[in-house]
């Protein structure tokens, strides 16, 4: 009877603690006010079915967008919070989040798969589900989807009405040259640990760089932890600093999110030197080890830390919006799309 009891307590306590921390390893990470794990349960309950279904066709015919889609998710939650500012274009009163020099190399096709998720989303549910919401599904699902952790993400972010500008984007997203202690210290301001910065590096196992990236390990002399074989080939690929070639990121599985990346690391095959001096570093060298051994481990703390980044600065309740076209604000839009209405009608033939 006693033992009873204890189950029954133990059980709701657990069902208690479920809806405040979701499933799967994210025991420890708290959601913020405003967000929840079941969100859209009754206004649009085939979110996360139309999301994943279609991503599978897509990367089905590439995976390689799966790094983009979740890069797009990491440079949205980092600059002024994962409000989907990235994904507004430019406007005529300045240069948009866009056009800031780390977020030139974003993929293209991860803004129009975002667009097309929207789209079809919106057609089953109409406009109650926000570009941010979507972008961060898409990117846990990729990471599903190349073979990694299955997680929940909290949902309720609303999208926000400015993006960012040019100096707060660099000001946000450390370079590829930092070395341990810049991360460190610029991730830190963001409230993540060192284990935080060692697990969402591992997003580096899937996906690809151009050689503007990391050829200052390159030219003019030869950064001294690069593998001799590892820095021969780069060389090859960038015969020269700045040309336009691309590389993988992670050299033994660059298309499957696994604990690769670490063990590259260990070769001294890392390709940003924000990458490998997580391994000369003494601070973070252990962790390093530590996700090279156990691919279960990088998986446990991978998915807290992104938790932990998809809810950075987000809004919630009636802060911002929910867009109808991921790309432009709302006002923007309505003014479009009367425009639009007016032509079609011919009222306007001459525009
Ligand atoms: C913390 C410091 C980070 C730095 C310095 C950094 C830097 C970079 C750079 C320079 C590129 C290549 C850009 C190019 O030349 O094409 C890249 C690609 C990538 N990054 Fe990071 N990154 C960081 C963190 C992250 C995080 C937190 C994630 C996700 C969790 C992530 C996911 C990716 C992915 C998936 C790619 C490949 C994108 C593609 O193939 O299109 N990165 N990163």
């Amino acid at each position: 009877m006693v033992s009873w009891t204890c189950l029954l307590f133990l059980l709701s306590q657990c069902l208690l603690v479920s809806t405040y921390f979701g499933r799967a390893n994210a025991q420890t990470v708290p959601i913020v006010p405003g967000l929840s794990w079941n969100f859209y349960a009754s206004t649009c309950p085939s979110l996360k079915s139309t999301v994943r279904e279609q991503l599978q066709i897509v990367l089905n015919q590439d995976i390689g967008q799966a790094a983009g889609l979740l890069r797009l998710h990491f440079h949205d939650c980092f600059v002024q919070g994962c409000d989907g500012s990235v994904l507004l274009d430019g406007s005529a009163s300045g240069p948009g989040e866009q056009s800031a020099p780390p977020n030139l190399s974003l993929r293209a096709q991860a803004f129009r798969i975002i667009e097309d998720l929207r789209r079809r989303v919106h057609q089953k549910c109409g406009r109650v589900v926000s570009c941010s919401d979507i972008l961060a599904l898409a990117a846990r699902d990729s990471v599903y989807l190349a073979g990694g952790p299955d997680y929940d993400v909290p949902l309720g972010r609303r999208d926000g009405l400015n993006f960012a500008t040019v100096n707060a984007t660099l000001a946000n997203l450390p370079p590829p040259s930092s070395n341990t202690t810049a991360l460190l210290n610029s991730l830190a301001q963001k409230n993540f640990t060192a284990t935080d910065v060692v697990a969402l590096s591992g997003g580096h196992t899937i996906g690809i760089s151009h050689c503007i990236s990391f050829t200052g390990r390159l030219y003019p002399s030869q950064d001294p932890t690069l593998d001799q074989t590892f820095a021969r080939n780069l060389k090859r690929t960038c015969p020269a600093a700045n040309t336009d070639n691309t590389t993988v990121l992670d050299i033994r599985s660059p298309d499957t999110f696994d604990n690769k990346y670490y063990v590259d690391l260990l070769n001294r095959q890392g390709l940003f030197t924000s990458d490998q001096d997580l391994y000369t570093d003494s601070r973070t060298r252990g962790i390093v080890t530590s996700f090279a051994v156990n691919q279960s481990l990088f998986y446990e703390k991978f998915v807290v830390a992104m938790i932990k980044m998809s809810q950075l600065s987000v809004l919630t309740g009636n802060q911002g919006e929910i867009r109808g076209n991921c790309s432009a604000r709302n006002s923007n839009n309505l003014w479009l799309s009367s425009t639009v209405e007016e032509t079609e009608k011919g009222s306007y033939s001459a525009f």
